[in-house]
């Protein structure tokens, strides 16, 4: 017969809600469902909480020994709500660091630039020696007439440059107001000299300018040949210029580009509008003289073609031939860059494949 006053021993309640415990805690999936949990299970309202409060009625030896019991079974629900909660906050902050994973050790992408193409950070270099060292840049069209590409240049009607064969000609009358005759013929300039009167006519001496740009010529493509090609022209136009100044200015360059060990020579040539002509060769980068492939065997490489600005182009631009002299000369721009690399194929430079071109940035 149950005591109405006492309670039965609460002993049997408290396992019976030990043994469900694990249970129960292992089916919360969340932190507010576990505390929500806790305070049922250890709160003021709980079984426990309740029994805790009735302690006080019971004699002593009874408490001591009712309330130790309680405190173990409230340690062991204790025990496992503290383990199911670190193991919830664990997998809850896994999943947050899941969702939001930024790597900040990664480095970052760095998009690709874009450079210049190797030609024309040639182009730029040779013109950086020599207007660091005064000259001024000059550029004119690639469309030129045979006026300006021929016969100020002093070259005849009758010469071979003229031909079909190497010249291209364009049916295409750009340049009404330069028209020099009836029967002037429009062509790509064959090379940059053309602008070497086209300055004089337009400026008063002195003149110390370098044009670079693109020429033609009818060619095939090949590993030494292109259609299209690049020069830097100079031209020096004052007073008692001389042809050591030519030869000390070309050394000069030279040695900018390709640093101070590279020499220059000077062998005879013939151009129309120098007299004399030459044209400057520069040491072999790659084998100092003992002769290889890219010097074919000769430990010099041909640059640029140059002289004394020819009278007859002063006339031809109204200059006073007596009164001043000059020097002119036209760099091949792309060997420039082939010997600066040691390309042995000019075509790369035209084929834009980017496998190449990324390797001269
Ligand atoms: N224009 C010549 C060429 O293309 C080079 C040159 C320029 C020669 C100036 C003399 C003076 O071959």
């Amino acid at each position: 017969m149950t005591n109405l006053t006492r309670p039965m021993d609460p002993r049997s309640t408290l396992r019976a809600l030990a043994d469900e415990v694990p249970a129960r805690v292992a089916a919360v999936s969340d932190l507010a469902t576990l505390g929500t949990l806790e305070a049922e299970l250890l709160g003021r309202q709980s079984e426990i909480g309740k029994l805790r409060k009735e302690l006080g009625r019971l004699d002593p030896d009874e408490r001591r020994e009712l309330g130790a019991f309680i405190n173990e079974i409230a340690a062991g629900i204790r025990d496992r709500i503290d383990g199911r909660r670190a193991d919830l906050a664990a997998a809850e902050e896994a999943m947050r660091l899941r969702a939001d994973r930024v790597d900040v050790t990664l480095p970052g992408r760095v998009p690709r630039r874009g450079t210049h193409h190797l030609v024309t950070s040639t182009l730029a270099d040779i013109v950086d020696i020599f207007t660091s060292i005064g000259y001024t840049v000059a550029t004119g069209p690639e469309i030129e007439n045979d006026f300006y590409n021929f016969t100020a240049l002093n070259i005849p009607k009758t010469h071979p440059a003229r031909l079909e064969s190497d010249t291209l000609y364009v049916d295409f009358e750009p340049f009404g107001e330069d028209r020099h005759d009836d029967d002037v013929e429009i062509l790509l300039r064959t090379h940059t000299s053309p602008m070497q009167a086209r300055y004089m006519e337009a400026h008063d001496p002195p003149v110390y300018i370098v044009v670079p740009g693109r020429v033609f010529r009818r060619d095939d493509l090949d590993p030494t040949h292109s259609p299209v090609f690049h020069q830097v022209e100079g031209l020096a136009v004052d007073d008692g210029i001389t042809f050591g100044d030519l030869k000390g200015t070309l050394d000069y360059m030279a040695k900018q580009f390709f640093g101070p060990k590279q020499t220059v020579r000077f062998l005879p040539d013939y151009f129309p509008f120098t007299e004399p002509s030459a044209q400057m060769h520069v040491s072999c980068f790659a084998c100092d003289f003992s002769g290889c492939r890219v010097c074919s065997h000769t430990g010099w490489i041909e640059l640029a073609g140059c002289g004394m600005v020819h009278p007859a182009v002063f006339e031809a631009v109204g200059y006073d031939p007596e009164a001043l002299t000059g020097f002119a000369f036209g760099v091949g721009a792309d060997r420039f860059a082939m010997v600066r690399h040691g390309i042995s194929d000019l075509r790369h430079f035209f084929e834009s494949d980017l496998r190449v071109l990324r390797q001269f940035k």
